[in-house]
């Protein structure tokens, strides 16, 4: 038999090739060449220049790398004062800040759970919760999208550790979770409730402080959040957020916070810069919103279908994959970056446009997205009238 042992390699990319699911990498320039509304960057903070001025600052105090895990020589005390931010302005007694909100999600729930504990996850969360799931080694059930009674049955009964998780705002369609409802269930059961805040910091509650803050759970004794820094912040990297003693249950025992090199300095000193503009521009999250609210309606005042956004993200279905990857691709060619979601990232096997709202998008250019979006639509994403 010939040595061969990736041809099996070859095959997958010829299913995935007729099943119209081949993913490529499309490097950018670094000058914006087409209008934004794929990115994540919903504040328009990334090239901000107090922002970009205090990544760069810190790269030259801190040097380029942390130079270690965070528990050798990667805690500078720019990470601390980050920690220090980011629990204060969203209203949490401590943060522990890591490489990546994906490295938050493993870490909060593989050191809060465990063996004989009880996840309860929504069908919705972001695929670094689910894989947070699988390394947990607890039990993992995942209730229906959006359900707090289903979350209540699943929760009846168990006896030992639970914890509840769901996303803030669910990053295919860009609707929030019922968080009141789920942190009701959770003080119920004694269950924790975890929250993934990745696209609520910077767009929901006061100033942007987050969807826990808007609901008044920031805090909560019984509630952690998780972060990323790389979406409205502008920088990149990762953040829990909770009660002090859980911080530090996580110093000691979360994996993929002690066996991984602590956060650049540029990504610590460019989201304090973030949360610095933030603070003195509170307006920033509310803008967003209102960006997100037009186009939503603008979309569907055109006959598309689209789903109402709770925070920044805009989804707009799409009859195919196929059908999403070439009304994505005309857009690009009309000068607009729109993202596509389709199998396997979207639950429900439904493919999507993904739009994202920036608070900075002026109002020609949201006239000028809509029309581009509409007039490279398939014919079949109309809605049908009457
Ligand atoms: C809901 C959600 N959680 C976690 C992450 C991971 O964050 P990061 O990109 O910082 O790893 C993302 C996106 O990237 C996300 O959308």
């Amino acid at each position: 038999m010939p040595f061969a042992p990736f041809d099996w390699i070859d095959d997958e990319a010829r299913r995935r090739a007729d099943a119209g699911l081949v993913r490529t990498l499309r490097p950018r320039g670094a000058e914006p060449e087409l209008l934004d509304l794929a990115s994540n960057d919903y504040l328009g903070l990334t090239r901000h220049p107090e922002v970009t001025a205090a990544a760069a600052g810190a790269a030259r105090r801190w040097g380029a790398g942390a130079t270690g895990s965070r528990l050798v020589t990667g805690s500078t005390e720019l990470h601390a004062e980050l920690e220090r931010e980011l629990a204060a302005f969203c209203g949490f007694e401590a943060a522990l800040v890591l490489s990546s909100g994906y490295a938050a999600n493993l870490a909060a729930l593989t050191a809060l759970s465990g063996r004989g504990s009880l996840i309860v996850s929504d069908a919705g969360n972001h695929a670094s919760i689910v894989d947070g799931c699988r390394l947990s080694r607890a039990e993992t059930a995942v209730a229906p999208h959006a359900d707090p009674d289903a979350v209540a049955k699943t929760l009846r009964g168990h006896e030992g550790r639970a914890l509840v998780v769901t996303d803030s705002v669910f990053s295919v369609d860009g609707d929030a979770a019922p968080l009141p409802g789920l942190a009701d269930v959770c003080r119920s059961a004694n269950a924790a409730l975890i929250v993934d805040d990745a696209h609520g910091l910077g767009v929901l509650g006061e100033g942007g402080r987050g969807a826990l803050a808007a609901v008044d759970l920031a805090g909560d004794e019984g509630v952690v959040a998780t972060l990323t820094l790389s979406k409205s912040l502008g920088s990149q990297g990762g953040a829990v957020l909770g009660p002090a003693r859980v911080v530090e249950h996580l110093v000691n025992t979360a994996r993929t916070f002690i066996f991984d090199t602590g956060l650049a300095p540029a990504a610590a000193g460019g989201a304090l810069g973030a949360l610095g503009v933030l603070r003195r521009e509170p307006d920033r999250a509310a803008s967003a919103r209102g960006v997100a609210t037009a186009l939503h309606a603008r979309l569907t005042a055109a006959g598309l279908t689209a789903a109402r956004p709770d925070a920044a993200v805009v989804s707009v279905r799409a009859p195919s994959a196929d059908a999403a990857v070439r009304w994505a691709a005309d857009c690009r060619t009309a000068g607009i970056a729109v993202g596509c979601f389709r199998p396997p990232s979207v639950p429900d096997g439904i493919s999507r446009l993904r739009l994202t709202a920036r608070a900075d998008l002026t109002e020609e250019q949201i006239t000028a997205a809509v029309a581009t979006i509409a007039a490279t639509a398939p014919q079949e994403a109309f809605a049908p009238v009457g």
